[in-house]
């Protein structure tokens, strides 16, 4: 089975897309580390995010060691990642290795932006989480907080405004359910509610199949 979960920053789109993975014992990419890593690799070799040469580079060479979470969780890079994420060419030069991902035999869990639209167009399910701004920048606040970072909750709310307009407007891939996806709006939801959703919406398909 393969399950394509797309959403907005701080939507709870990881949270549930690693409890389906452990429930269905699939696979599972976060696909938000692919361009947390390209623009992690380029602010380390002081090149600019929009040096569309050298990111296409850095999002070609990227190795294991590359994926170390704790450098690629914070703040900053969440912004950076989305402006790099903005460049056709980098898009381009991730495409088949999450393409080979979604198309393992047993089946894989992929979360990010264009899972259900571009990657994984045939995925079995497509589920759109989203929730109100303002619920995703408190959940934001408190997953910064727990990381010992200082935490300004006006600047976090302004930056997942500004992080989806960036992420809509964009040419390529913009963010945006796939016509086929189940909307789950996660703002009233706890972690556990949305994650029972989910897994509802999944049941739902597989008995439809
Ligand atoms: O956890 P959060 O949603 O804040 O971030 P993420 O999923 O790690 O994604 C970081 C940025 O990478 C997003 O704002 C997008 O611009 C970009 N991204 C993308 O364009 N396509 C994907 N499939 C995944 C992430």
């Amino acid at each position: 089975m393969l399950i394509a979960i797309d959403g907005p920053a701080a939507s709870g789109k990881g949270t549930i897309a690693r409890r389906l993975a452990a429930h269905f014992g699939l696979p599972h990419l976060d696909t938000g580390l692919l361009y947390r890593a390209t623009a992690r690799a380029l602010l380390d070799q002081g090149s600019k995010l929009d040096d569309v040469e050298n990111a296409v580079s850095a999002a070609r060479g990227l190795a294991l060691l590359d994926f170390e979470e704790d450098r690629l969780r914070g703040r900053e890079m969440g912004e950076a990642a989305s402006v790099v994420a903005a460049i056709p060419e980098v898009r381009a030069a991730l495409i088949d290795m999450q393409r080979a991902f979604a198309s393992r035999p047993q089946g894989a869990v992929l979360d990010g932006r264009d899972i259900g639209t571009v990657i994984a167009p045939k995925a079995d399910v497509k589920i759109f989480v989203t929730a109100s701004p303002e619920a995703r920048a408190q959940r934001r606040a408190l997953e910064l907080r727990g990381r010992g970072e200082k935490v300004d909750y006006p600047a976090i709310l302004d930056d997942i405004r500004k992080r989806d307009t960036r992420d809509s407007e964009r040419a390529d891939a913009p963010l945006r359910p796939a016509d086929d996806a189940k909307i789950l709006d996660t703002t009233d939801l706890n972690i556990e509610a949305a994650f029972a959703a989910a897994l509802e919406i999944v049941d739902r398909a597989e008995a439809a199949t």
